[in-house]
């Protein structure tokens, strides 16, 4: 977890996190170039970008897991990140592996609160390679909602699981977010997740926020939506992606 990284740059009003001018550079690779971007209080944005795009990179910048970043990278509040692969620590049960690093003296008793949260009271004391797929990121977002955190930077979190969980997934979070209320930023390459989910969908090509489309249907949402059915399509063009799946 990161707490209020502040590299130069100053926070607007309601925002909960600013780049500007975010560069990152691997050897004579730009990743990164300039990029601009103002993460609003309590804001759903979905990420999409292709592979090698550098979208893990961006995160990892916001989480304060970088020092090599160039640019200003402003962030109010706490930070935590879920990652692709719930990243649990093997020899520690579930609810160790929620508290873990987590300094506070109620730390037992928010573990048990996030834990009941995605329904995984029942596997507290188990050991993490005997968890499901689902249950292992259902642990992973217990491990991020203990924290409490103003931005929840959510790396391709449903993309190994298979379809029906995913779909028990996108309900949870959208119910963790609207009880919680953090700003979330959700990494994805499903243009259907994020706009079942997100109020602004970005494009991140070139090493720019190279497109975005604000989501304004009302939630619970459904993909024969007109706005969606529209959005699908311009977002698949943003992504230079043809309708049928060809590159254009
Ligand atoms: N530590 C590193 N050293 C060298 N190159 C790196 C490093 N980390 C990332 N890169 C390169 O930066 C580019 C962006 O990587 P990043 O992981 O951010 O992409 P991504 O958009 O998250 O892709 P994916 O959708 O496949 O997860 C890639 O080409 C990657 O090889
Ligand atoms: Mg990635």
């Amino acid at each position: 977890m990161a707490t209020g990284i502040h590299r130069g740059v100053t926070l607007p009003a309601g925002r909960v996190a600013a780049v500007r001018d975010l560069t990152r550079e691997f050897g004579d690779r730009t990743v990164l170039d300039r990029l601009d971007l103002e993460i609003a209080e309590g804001e759903f944005i979905a990420l999409l970008g292709r592979s090698g795009s550098g979208k893990s990179t961006l995160l990892r910048a916001l989480a304060g897991l970088d020092d090599e970043v160039a640019g200003e990278v402003a962030v109010t509040g706490s930070v935590a990140v879920a990652f692709q692969e719930p990243r649990l620590v093997p020899w520690r049960r579930v609810h160790a592996n929620v508290t873990l690093g987590l300094h506070v003296p109620d730390a037992k008793a928010r573990a048990d609160a996030a834990l009941a949260e995605v329904d995984l009271t029942a596997r507290a004391g188990a050991w993490p390679l005997t968890l499901s797929g689902g249950e292992a990121q259902r642990a992973s977002l217990a491990r991020a909602l203990v924290r409490e955190p103003e931005l929840l930077l959510l790396d391709e979190p449903f993309s190994a699981l298979d379809a029906l969980t995913r779909i028990t997934m996108h309900h949870l979070v959208l119910t963790l977010w609207s009880v919680h209320r953090p700003a979330v930023l959700l990494v994805t390459h499903d243009v259907d997740e994020a706009l079942l989910l997100a109020d602004r969908v970005l494009v991140l090509d070139e090493g720019r926020i190279a497109h975005e489309s604000l989501v304004t249907a009302r939630r619970p949402r459904h993909r024969d939506d007109p706005e969606l059915v529209s959005l699908h399509s311009t977002l698949l063009a943003a992504l230079g992606v043809s309708p049928q799946g060809t590159a254009t």
